[in-house]
């Protein structure tokens, strides 16, 4: 595969883990616990296969109204991916970011998070974004917002408040555009993740509980986008001409 049939930015919505665990006869904590072995593989696999930004789904700004002990289990299994994954990280060049409402996690993940988010600042290999207490509804409503702010301060014009200057205010913005959007286990909805950078991605459903979501699996999909025709609202015809120039 060349690297430019490589997407720059893949995002994953990492579902499944419950029904992997309930068909085992499991809790579904122990589908998440599963999953963190998937997270490990994919991301070590797209840092080798030199995929600049990676942006995982692990928890949305609904998913804090599942039972309370679904929820305390998750933020333990999050202290505990930092906690194992910080060496991994830092001596593979990574930089660790967030994105979603982080002042929501309980101290003993946040304070972690902002360590490694810290200390993997000057690393450039590859960005891995981790989608936690994220909605991309609530995204886009604080990005109006700190534009709202800016237009009544009188930094920011009304008539200037294009697509583009909005999407600057998104936490995305410093990203490469997201050019495919993987779903493992069967779903296919996007579930309030990055509606906005959505626009022009690729989609993938994949049949699939995360849990059991391999590099293989990941494989079978970047050769799938490199066959896609991605047109951005153009013709067959006038993508061959510009690629001809
Ligand atoms: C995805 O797996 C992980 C989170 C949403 C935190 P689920 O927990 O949604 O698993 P299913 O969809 O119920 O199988
Ligand atoms: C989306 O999965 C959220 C994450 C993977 C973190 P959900 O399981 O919460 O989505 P729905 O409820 O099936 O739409
Ligand atoms: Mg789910």
């Amino acid at each position: 595969m060349t690297t430019s049939s490589l997407p720059r930015h893949l995002g994953i919505i990492m579902d499944g883990n419950g029904r992997w665990a309930q068909t085992r006869g499991l809790p579904r904590l122990e589908g998440h616990r599963a999953g963190a072995e998937s997270v490990r593989d994919i991301t070590r696999a797209a840092r080798q296969l030199g995929i600049e930004a990676l942006t995982l789904y692990a928890f949305s700004s609904q998913n804090w109204a599942r039972p309370a002990d679904e929820v305390k289990g998750l933020m333990e299994l999050l202290r505990d991916y930092l906690r194992d994954e910080r060496a991994e990280i830092m001596d593979n060049g990574i930089r660790l970011e967030a994105l979603g409402d982080t002042e929501r996690l309980p101290n003993f993940v946040r304070d972690p998070l902002d360590e490694l988010r810290a200390a993997s600042r000057g690393n450039s290999g590859m960005v891995l974004t981790l989608a936690l207490s994220y909605g991309g509804r609530e995204s886009i409503a604080r990005a109006a917002r700190q534009a709202a702010n800016d237009i009544a301060a009188g930094t920011l014009r009304v008539e200037d408040l294009d697509c583009n200057r909005l999407g600057s205010y998104l936490p995305t913005a410093h990203l490469p555009a997201l050019d495919l959007l993987i779903r493992t286990s069967g779903e296919q909805r996007v579930s309030n993740f990055m509606l906005w950078e959505v626009a022009y991605a690729e989609l993938m459903f994949v049949d699939v509980m995360w849990p059991d979501f391999r590099r293989e699996h990941l494989a079978k999909c970047l050769e799938s986008y490199g066959e896609r025709e991605r047109r951005f609202g153009l013709t067959s015809a006038q993508l061959a001409e510009q690629s001809d120039v």
